[in-house]
């Protein structure tokens, strides 16, 4: 009796990555927690946990050695975008559900490929949360920095659209390879600087270490201050928790969006117990935060054990299908579970639920976008300052239960942000590369010193000017949409004895200065006194 409700599921996580551990350890309570409520149920889920470690390969090979050796009936997995591809294919030939609860690139779902299903959300999801960033602060360019790979590449094309929309581009894409060190981290970001754009979007997954590097390094080089503005995608902001101090120190400033957890009591149960059992699962381990991916994970299973449930009561033929397989290659794997597959895949589909999460919704082949937080990372802590959603936009508070219909104090306002560098005005996202040099601006002191007066800091040898043009000036550069460095150059000798003749001092126009010509406001007072 116990025997014939045995339901064979494949686990394929990369158990040494973040995530991996991380997931562990909710879909072995999500195993126990489900089965203490449901006592009564006639079958129950039989994980067979396999570790990819990242490869594409090996867990393509997994999938098929569990499909063919085990009989799974359901595969949770892959962890990467790049193994869902092939494992996606596999399962889907056999017609057996695979669920991966952590590939988000956008191009893994198709009409072509229905038994794949991500309880996770495509990374075309949160597109429009960062476009919606971009266009509250006004940027025009933004520069994508990310990890060359399926997951990485995978949500390029859909930021284009959604920056086309408002007349934004991205001027120049930097991709960083897996095999790339560190010297060639620094490279990339030196070349970035060398570029005007200032605005960049980090899109990394939390296994792709680099995101860590490149902060670090970024800091290094001077790129962690005000005039440049950093957005992490939900990649790294999902787990943004779990980073070291050092890798948060360095990320001070930047921004981020992630998937928004509704607060609830059960949740707030579930992670305490969680946190005792992963020190538990893993105890040289530092503590680790639970992220959305966990919650993600064991939600799936509840999904998947709800469903499995179902199909057998449905089913009255139902057991364990020894006799179907015995060949060894992947060109001779069968149709295996033919019909339960089919109804399975119908069953998961059906099955609306809240779980940890949220609203855990597959009838679209994955989980829709809801609401994105808007954080900040400030001293070393994520800061919630925002949401985005479909709806709305950028909103800054939801109400009490996070429901969706109503909000409180509706608009963009963000101007809580502590910018890289502690600063606190919005950086224009767009400088022109000076590699050290300075717009060089000639000045001289008018015959009406109000109108402009330069004189010399006796101390540093600094020019300073000072009167209405420069006022004027200076107002200028500040509404100009992108920064501009500059700095005044006295065309007299410290004694205020001019250099040459006013002819003099327009020629070195030609010779790369730029002039402030207050005598032409001289010219027209004296011309109304006359
Ligand atoms: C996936 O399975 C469906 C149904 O069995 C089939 O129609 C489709 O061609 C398969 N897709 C691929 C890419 O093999
Ligand atoms: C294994 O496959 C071979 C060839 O398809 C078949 O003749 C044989 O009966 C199968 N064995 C079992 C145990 O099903």
């Amino acid at each position: 009796m116990l025997e014939a409700g045995i339901f064979d599921v494949g686990v394929i996580l990369h158990l040494k990555s973040l995530v991996g551990k991380m997931a562990r350890t909710s879909i072995l309570m999500a195993m126990e927690d489900f089965y203490a409520v449901h006592r009564n149920y006639t079958t129950k889920l039989v994980l067979h946990i396999r570790d990819s470690n990242g490869d594409n390969m090996r867990a393509a090979s997994q999938a098929v050695d569990l499909l063919q050796n085990y009989y799974v009936r359901a595969i949770i997995g892959p962890q990467k975008s790049s193994e869902a591809t092939f494992v996606s294919d596999i399962g889907n030939n056999s017609q057996v559900p695979v669920i991966s609860f952590t590939a988000t690139n956008p191009t893994l779902s198709s009409a072509d490929v229905p038994y794949f299903l991500r309880a996770t959300l495509s990374d075309a999801a949160q597109v429009n949360s960062l476009a919606a960033l971009i266009k509250a602060y006004g940027w025009k360019e933004v520069v994508p920095i990310y990890e060359d790979t399926d997951y990485g590449r995978g949500i390029i094309p859909y930021l284009v659209d959604a920056l086309q929309e408002f007349g934004a581009s991205m001027p120049y894409r930097s991709a960083i390879s897996r095999s790339a060190n560190s010297d060639q981290v620094e490279k990339e970001l030196y070349k970035l600087m060398t570029m005007p754009t200032r605005v960049y979007i980090v899109h990394m997954s939390s296994a792709f270490s680099f995101g860590s590097t490149l902060f670090t390094k970024a800091k290094e080089l001077g790129m962690m201050s005000g005039a440049y503005a950093w957005i992490l995608t939900d990649g790294i902001a999902n787990v943004v928790d779990s980073l070291s101090p050092s890798v948060l120190d360095a990320m001070d400033g930047a921004l981020g969006v992630r998937f928004h957890v509704p607060k609830s009591k059960e949740l707030d149960d579930f992670t305490k117990r969680w946190n005792a059992r992963y020190r538990q699962d893993n105890l040289d381990d530092p503590p680790l935060q639970l992220s959305i991916f966990g919650l993600w994970g064991y939600d799936t299973i509840w999904a998947l054990a709800q469903a499995a449930e179902k199909v057998s009561m449905d089913n009255a033929t139902f057991q364990k299908q020894q006799d179907i397989k015995n060949s060894t290659c992947l060109g001779t794997l069968g149709i295996s579970t033919m019909s339960i597959g089919h109804k399975l895949l119908d069953a998961i589909l059906q099955r609306k639920f809240r779980g940890l999460s949220g609203d855990f919704d597959l009838r679209s082949r994955q989980l829709q976008s809801s609401i994105f937080q808007i954080i900040n990372v400030v001293r070393r802590e994520p800061k919630g300052i925002g949401f985005w959603t479909a709806k709305h936009g950028i909103i800054q508070n939801l109400n009490q239960n996070g429901s969706e219909h109503t909000y409180l104090n509706s608009g963009p306002n963000l101007t809580q942000v502590v910018w890289p560098g502690e600063v606190s005005t919005v950086p224009k996202g767009w400088q022109i590369p000076t590699n050290g040099k300075k717009l060089r601006v000639g000045v001289q002191t008018s015959g009406y010193p109000e109108l402009m007066k330069v004189e010399m800091d006796p101390l540093t040898n600094a020019i300073i000017a000072t009167g209405y043009a420069i006022d004027v000036f200076e107002e200028v550069l500040k509404r100009l949409p992108y920064a501009i460095p500059y700095e005044y150059v006295a065309f007299h000798n410290v004694k205020g004895v001019s250099h040459g003749s006013y002819d003099d001092f327009v020629y070195q126009v030609n010779l790369g200065l730029v002039i402030l010509n207050a005598d032409w406001y001289k010219y027209k007072i004296d011309a109304h006194k006359g």
